[in-house]
Formats: structure tokens, sequence, C-alpha cells
């Protein structure tokens, strides 16, 4: 048996599009097959109903056959009912790639359209004649400078599939707040969200209210902390004990409080798993007492360390400022 939808606050976007604030990542590091679409089967009878794909996740076929399966065990809820998004990857930023992109997505997921359609990075590579990444002679990308620079020609083409309707709407994800601004200035089509890393251990305030003041949403990846550790200190949001006693005497997963802090903060929280029991533990969604929300914050105040940077194998750094 289905439980009942467990969306979170219904946040609406700045195209009247309403997003549940709870989704589920579907990215999986070494996603054995068959494990993407038992997680999100799990993921949507435990009330997940915001599924976060990619194109480059390899796997959307996977969240594809469990919607569907999910969808024909439970007639009363309709695809309509979840709201689903996905992602162009670097090396498909030309116009007609973007195009050929969100359709192969949308084969493989099984719908015709999705509700936000994101550019995954703010970095345009070149492609093979395959339609695979190209690697330069040093195990590298192979950038797209004037695209890179100048992502214009690419948000025109997510302009188009809004307009035709392909997508309910369209944003970024990983965008610096020089990279939206000069964005805006151009876009007919406003970005309705951001998605950015965001944990007690790389909070985000500036870019969150940079965003937030552009009634573009922010949603979390890595909202758990990607249970990595601080170069040089070893530290873990994990095993941080002040989160530790935030939980411990609510009666609560550490999970479900970076989650109810996510909620609290005002975005959209993406926590991930692949398993059953803390994919479920994760949908019980807490409220954090004002008094535990400051506790969060004061773990967060004064700390930057982001666990997702991939300049090594793009070859190209999107916050060189954060390597000096
Ligand atoms: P698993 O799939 O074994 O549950 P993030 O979203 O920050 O990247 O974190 C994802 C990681 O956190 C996954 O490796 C997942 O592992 C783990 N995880 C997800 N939910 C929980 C939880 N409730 N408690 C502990 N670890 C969790």
């Amino acid at each position: 048996m289905a439980a009942p939808a467990v969306t979170g606050p219904l946040l609406k976007l700045n195209n009247g599009v309403e997003m549940p604030a709870l989704g589920f990542g579907t990215f999986a590091n070494e996603g054995s097959k068959g494990e993407t679409h038992k997680a999100v089967v799990h993921a949507l009878n435990a009330g997940y109903r915001h599924l976060d794909c990619a194109w480059f996740y390899q796997n959307e076929e996977e969240v594809g056959s469990g919607i569907r399966d999910f969808l024909s065990q439970n007639p009363s809820v309709k695809r309509s009912d979840i709201f689903i998004t996905t992602k162009v990857w670097n090396h498909l930023h030309e116009p007609e790639d973007v195009e050929w992109s969100l359709k192969d997505s949308l084969k493989k997921l099984q719908t015709p359209y999705v509700d936000v359609f994101l550019i995954h990075w703010p970095i345009a590579s070149e492609k093979n004649a395959d339609r695979t990444v190209k690697i330069g002679s040093d195990g590298k990308y192979v950038i797209n400078k004037s695209l890179t620079e100048n992502p214009e020609p690419t948000w025109r083409a997510m302009e188009k599939l809004y307009n035709e309707g392909l997508t309910r709407s369209i944003g970024l994800s990983n965008f610096t707040e020089k990279g939206i601004e000069s964005l805006l200035k151009y876009a007919t089509v406003k970005p309705s969200v951001n998605q950015i890393e965001i944990h007690p251990f790389l909070p985000q305030q500036p870019l969150i209210e940079y965003c937030l003041s552009k009634s573009i949403i922010p949603v979390a990846y890595s909202p758990l902390g990607s249970q990595d550790q601080v170069p040089g200190t070893g530290e873990k949001v994990s095993t941080n004990k002040d989160l530790i006693v935030i939980a411990e005497k609510n009666g609560w997963s550490l999970a479900q409080v970076l989650i109810a802090w996510g909620l609290k903060r005002g975005y959209s929280v993406l926590p991930k798993s692949s398993n059953e029991s803390r994919i479920k533990g994760n949908a019980k969604l807490v409220a954090l007492s004002d008094e535990d929300f400051e506790a969060v914050n004061n773990v967060a105040e004064g700390r930057w360390t982001r666990f997702v940077n991939m300049k090594d194998t793009f070859g190209y750094d999107v916050w060189p400022e954060e390597s000096k």
C-alpha cells in the first residue's frame, strides 16, 4: 500500500507551477542495474512526488519504468501528481543538442513532458560524432569557450522547448550569482530554479538570498552533506556532534534534521538513498523548533566546504575563487 503524498510545502515557481519542496535524488554513484528502478518505486510508495533526474545519470530508463510501475499499481495517482526534473549535460549545449537531450530524456522517462528542465552545469563542452563527451589529450572535457562564456543560444533552445510545452519550466544548476545575473539580461523566460549543493557545511546564504530576490527557487542537492569529509580536518556532516544532539533529543535521524533545516530555510531539498527504510525515514517530515533551527544555523555559521566540484574532470572550475 502506498503512503499518502508527502510533499512538504508546495513552492510556487515564478510561472505559477507548483513544486513539492521534498524531492528524491536519483543520482546513483555506482548504481547497479535495477537499483534506481527499485529506489524510485520505494520513493513513490513512501509518498515522494518530486523526482530529480538528469540525462547524465544514465538511469532515466529505470526512473521511467519505476514511475510506470508505480502509476499502474496506484491508479489514483496521475503523472501530473509527480514533479519531474531533468537536466542537459555539458556536451549537449548547442541548441539542436539541447532539444535532442530533452527528447531523449522524455523517451527514457516515458513521459510527454517534464516539470523543469535544467542546464546541469554552467559549462559547455564539445561532443564526439556519436554524441558522447569529447575528452582532450589531457584527459579532461574539451571546453566550448564561446558557449560557456555566453550561454544565450543554449538558453534560447531551453525557452523554445518551454514554449513548445515539452517542459513546464526551465532553470539552472550550479550557477553562480554572476552567471545568473548575465543570463537574466537576455532571458525571455526567466529561470525558475537554481539547483546547488546546500548543507550545513555549505550553507550558501548569499546565493540563496540572491536567487530568492530574483524569484528563483533554490533546490538543494546533497542536503545530507554526501557523507564526505572536510579536507584537512576530516570532519563530516554525518558525525557532527552538535547536529547529532539535535537529532537525538528529538528522537529523529540526522537526515530528518537536515531535511527539516532546508525546508525551514524556504527551499527544496533532494535527499537520495537506495535503501528502502532510509528512503521512508527521510520522507517522515519533522518541524524544527526555532531553537533547534538556530542550533543548526550555528553549526553552519562561517563554514564553506564544497563536496561536489568536478573541476578535475571538466578541466574548468566554476568557483576559481574558492581554490585560491
Ligand atoms: P544510502 O543509499 O545507503 O542510504 P546526499 O544526498 O547528501 O548526497 O547523501 C546521500 C547519501 O546519504 C547516500 O549515500 C545515502 O546512502 C545516504 N543516506 C541517505 N539517507 C540517509 C539516512 N537517513 N541516514 C544515513 N545515511 C543516509
